[in-house]
């Protein structure tokens, strides 16, 4: 591997479009899908509340420790973490680990943000418009969950979106990418509020989701939050320490790491200020779980006016959400090669790309015929056990290396020296580097800890 700065190597052409990467990165099915359906399950408040507490400070400052390590190697995960490390083959491997994880999570990401095309079709050709809550059930169940060819076709469009975008590089293709979709996403939600804010429902809601009400949270629950966390950031696969290898020297990360943070959770709070006044107005659970989006929503959007209109510009949302999303867990794998083995982006991105499209036709083919399969989550299907492995296992495993990397391992005077660079923040180095030596490792153990005891005694 070299040592140097690769010539050629890609970078943002400005600031704001690496926040928009990265916000573009952060902000997907993490936050408008799953975020909406967790806090239903755990009762809202004190959930969304233990959630914040993590994102500020577990979240957050692992998030700074990526963009650090990108942007002071300005190398790609495996080389990045090889080159701090002084070569030492164990880290070189959590680095493999993390950019094997992200392609892993893109074959099933694909597939589901296959799903929100699918349900803008549907939307924009009136399916939903009158129809019972069975027929839409069906529409989920037998019409997509239960159709091979309607996946497969589907997760083939979104996989040559994500794998065009990436072949255009990372200014002309990532960073344009993001200036297009990201501000269009913030419209889009805006018009969504403003029509959920007219909803009956709206203040039921408000007090769901804010006020804290103790009832439905458990231990699980609280460690959910946090495992939340680290997937609605991107955190621990190194797609930032590969976002943040493309800055350059001087950028301030802590600003721009809350920044983010600040984005990607408004953008998770208002997309629950959106589905639950819909899902309170029309009568519905709020804890239907994975079903809350793709059932849930489109019932109500049948049976309300406008409701055609307003479900292709929610499913628009989720679909561009979920593509700026998908792209960051191509690129770091895809630049892992270009770097470390020195190929061609084109060549990487379609070998990578394909692979990936390949692992997530078994995906989808694995959930063909079984209908209820939220119900059975960590069953036998490829697309529950990858899902399971990555978010449970390789996400908080990553955070853990990365915390312990910059807290434990690089010398302190070299970590405060790039915390410092370009920042003003300068000043806050001894609480980041506290959350990161002993916050962040002893929650993340709990975390894994208790996800041992459970597949242990189940
Ligand atoms: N954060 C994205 C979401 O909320 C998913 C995602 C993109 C991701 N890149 C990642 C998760 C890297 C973990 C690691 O949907």
């Amino acid at each position: 591997m070299d040592e140097g700065k690769q010539v050629g190597r890609g970078a943002w052409g400005s600031r704001l479009g690496f926040v928009l990467a990265a916000a573009g990165s952060a902000v997907g099915l993490g936050n408008i899908w799953k975020f909406p359906y967790i806090t239903g399950e755990n009762g809202g408040g004190l959930f969304v509340f233990v959630y914040l507490l993590c994102i500020a400070f577990i979240g957050l400052p692992v998030m700074i420790g990526e963009i650090l390590i990108g942007r002071r190697t300005q190398a790609s995960p495996v080389a990045a973490y090889d080159r701090m490390s002084g070569h030492r083959r164990m880290w070189r491997l959590v680095g493999w680990m993390g950019v094997s994880a992200g392609a892993l999570i893109l074959s099933f990401y694909s597939v589901v943000g296959g799903w929100a095309m699918h349900y803008v079709v549907l939307a924009l050709q009136g399916t939903f418009a009158g129809a019972s809550p069975e027929q839409i059930g069906a529409a989920f169940g037998e019409g997509l969950l239960g159709s091979t060819w309607t996946n497969v076709a589907w997760h083939t469009a979104f996989m040559a979106i994500a794998v065009g975008i990436v072949l255009g590089g990372v200014h002309r293709g990532i960073e344009s990418a993001a200036k297009i979709l990201m501000p269009t996403l913030f419209v889009l939600l805006v018009v969504l509020l403003g029509f959920a804010m007219q909803q009956d429902g709206f203040s039921e809601a408000a007090s769901f989701v804010f006020a804290p009400s103790a009832e439905n949270l458990t231990a699980g629950g609280v460690l959910e939050a946090l495992g939340h966390a680290f997937f609605t950031l991107s955190l621990g696969l190194g797609t930032l320490i590969t976002y943040g290898s493309y800055l350059a020297g001087k950028d301030d990360v802590v600003t721009t790491s809350a920044t983010i943070s600040v984005l990607d959770t408004g953008v998770a709070l208002v997309s629950c200020l959106i589905i639950f006044p819909i899902i309170f107005t029309f009568g519905m659970e709020p804890g239907a779980g994975p079903g809350l989006v793709f059932v849930s929503m489109p019932i109500a959007f049948g049976s309300m006016k406008g409701g055609l209109l307003l479900g292709a510009v929610f499913f628009f949302l989720l679909l561009f959400a979920a593509v700026t999303s998908a792209i960051s867990m191509l690129e770091p794998m895809a630049a892992t090669f270009i770097d470390s083995f020195g190929w061609k982006r084109r060549r990487a991105t379609w070998v990578i790309g394909g692979s990936i499209y390949l692992l997530g036709i078994a995906c989808a083919l694995s959930m063909t015929g079984h209908l209820g399969w939220w119900t059975d989550i960590f069953g036998k299907s490829v697309f529950d056990s990858i899902d399971y492995i990555t978010s449970n296992w390789f996400l908080p495993l990553g955070g853990l290396a990365v915390a312990v990397f910059m807290g434990w391992v690089v010398p302190e005077e070299d970590s405060r020296e790039e915390f410092g660079a370009g920042s003003r923040f300068a000043a806050l180095y001894p609480l980041w580097r506290f959350l990161l030596r002993y916050v962040a490792p002893v929650a993340i153990v709990c975390v894994i800890g208790y996800l041992f005891y459970n597949t242990l005694t189940s």
